[in-house]
Parts: structure tokens; sequence; C-alpha cells
């Protein structure tokens, strides 16, 4: 194929190709299947701030419950949670109203809140925002990029800044799914492990403190997250099945009797009853196995079952 001679027709030729090979890896990015929502985000906004040539990029999410905008992770300003009122500013503007917004100077816009400059030390310039909507139209959150660094956003970015939003709306209402289910799941454990503790008073809080040794010790062995995330749930519900130990027996001062301690025992059967019963992910499935092992011994010393070394599963002997 023969160049063109105009030299400034080719830069732009070469900046268009190179846009275009960016939209089609982010695109591929996207397909990767990233379900934790802050890593998504976090990739999402490094992408969008590179493709559009801005300092900063932002990824606000809708709180539908609170009639707020919210953003976990802020690149440039840490990890923490920003906060908006729908009805504020103008990342609320744009996910009521669902337009974009593009300011070529913030300071001379009347929509621009000075005040986040002003706690942050950071100098607005250009600000422009697209909404991120769902496939029903609805705005469930909004893209800002903040100072171009050549110029200011124009035409062609409120473009790419819209198909970049279309493209990660799917992903980022994946993401969110997942971490709602997390939640519910892991709210779920939190309630029986409570109900656990108001039974078994004695001991309560004992799970928790499990956990938290069960889990350091893991890290201490370098495990992967997955299986971190494992061997926390293994060790939260451990001892689930002394909900079916008389109340008499769990709650007995001082020293058990040979038949008191072998009812002691039969906690370990109930846990694996009791979390047999849930439907576990995949991931999951041998958290009902890993807690009921977690009294058996090396050496098969151990209860329920007596079983050795590495027939006992590997997360049950850490805990
Ligand atoms: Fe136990």
């Amino acid at each position: 194929m023969k160049e063109p001679d105009n030299t400034e027709e080719l830069t732009r030729l070469r900046a268009e190709k190179k846009r275009m090979e960016s939209l089609l890896d982010f695109g591929h990015k996207l397909s990767s299947r990233i379900l934790d929502l802050d890593d998504l985000l976090k990739m999402i906004m490094a992408e969008t701030r590179e493709i559009l040539g801005a300092e900063r990029c932002t990824v606000f999410l809708r709180d539908f419950d609170n009639d707020s905008l919210y953003s976990k992770i802020a690149d440039g300003l840490g990890s923490r949670e920003i906060r908006i009122p729908l009805d504020k500013g103008i990342a609320g503007a744009v996910a009521r109203s669902g337009e974009i917004i593009n300011i070529k100077d913030a300071y001379a816009d009347d929509r621009f809140d000075t005040d986040v400059d002003r706690k942050t030390g950071y100098v607005t310039k250009t600000i422009l925002t697209c909404p991120m909507k769902d496939k029903m139209g609805e705005s469930i959150g909004v893209f800002q990029v903040l100072n171009k660094k050549e110029g200011v956003f124009d035409g062609e970015d409120e473009r790419i800044l819209l198909l970049l939003a279309r493209q990660a709306a799917d992903a980022v209402e994946n993401a969110f799914l997942y971490d709602e289910q997390k939640k519910m799941f892991e709210s779920f454990i939190d309630t029986l492990s409570d109900t656990l503790d108001k039974r078994d008073y004695l001991t309560a809080g004992h799970s928790r403190r499990v956990t938290f040794f069960a889990v350091k010790t893991g890290e201490a062995m370098l495990l992967f997250a997955h299986e971190l995330e494992l061997l926390k749930y293994a060790s939260w519900m451990h001892d689930m099945g002394k909900i079916g130990v008389r109340e008499c027996i769990l709650a007995k001062p001082g020293k058990l009797s040979a038949e008191e301690f072998e009812q002691i025992k039969n906690h370990t059967v109930f846990t694996r009853e009791i979390l047999g019963k849930i439907h576990f992910k995949r991931e999951f499935r041998q958290i009902p196995e890993i807690a009921a092992s977690h009294h058996e011994n090396v050496d098969g010393s151990g209860y329920p079952r007596g079983i050795k070394g590495a027939a006992i599963p590997f997360f049950a002997r850490i805990i």
C-alpha cells in the first residue's frame, strides 16, 4: 500500500491504528472474565486512561439503594471509596440524564465543584463524563476522564468513551453480581457462626479465631488466593455441627464423662451432614470434607474416622 505523502495525515492514521488496536485489546481483556469487581475496575480505569490519553480515569458505579454513585478505586488518590449523591456534581448529572458532558475548561464551568481539587491538591482542567448503560438502557454507572494530556477532549474522544463504557457494562454487571453473591454467602456463614456462638457461649468467637490463625498459616505457606478462600470458609464453618450437640453437654463446666465426650465427638459428623446440604460452587465442594476432618490427627488418633497423615485433607491439617 502506498503511504500518503502528507506527514500530518500519516501521523493521524498511525494514531488511529494504535487506538483501534487498543480498543480491540480492551475488548479482549474484558472477555478474560475478571470476576473481582475491584480488579476489573482497576483494569478498566487504567486502559481507558491510556486509550483517551487522559491523566486520570474514574469509573463510578450507581448505588440504587442510596441514590448515589461510588468508586472503590480512584487511581492517583489511593484506594479509598468516593461517594457522590446522585443529585450532585457532573457525574451525578450524567447518571441521571444519561447524556455525555464534555467540559473544556473546568474552572469556567459552574457545574464543576472545586472542593474536590481543594481537598486533593489536584488541578482539574478538562473533564469528559459519559454514562455506562446496561442492556435496558439504564445508567448503571459513569465513566469520567480528567485532563487530556494534549489539548481538550473532542467528539472522537466522546465516541470512544461511550464505546468503552458500553463494552464494559456487561463485564461490570457480571462482576457486580458475583460480588453480591459473595457478600450474600459471607453474610450467610456469619449468621450461622453467630447462631453457634449464641448457643455455645463458652467458646463464642472460637470459629473466627480459628479462621484468623488458619488463614495466617496459609499465607505463611504462600497458598494461592483461591486456596486461602477455601481455607477461610472451611475454618469459619468447621464447628457448625456443635448445633446438634445437646446444650447441657456443650455448656457443661469441668470434665466430661466418657459418654459425654463421645457425644461431643459427634459434632464433626454433624458438621459434615449440615454443610453437605449447602450447595457450594465447584471450588468450594471440599468444604464439608475439610471441615468434618478438623479433629483428625496425623498419627490416626483423631476422630471421627481416625484417618492418618496424607489421608486427612490438606486444609483440615492446617485447621
Ligand atoms: Fe471442633
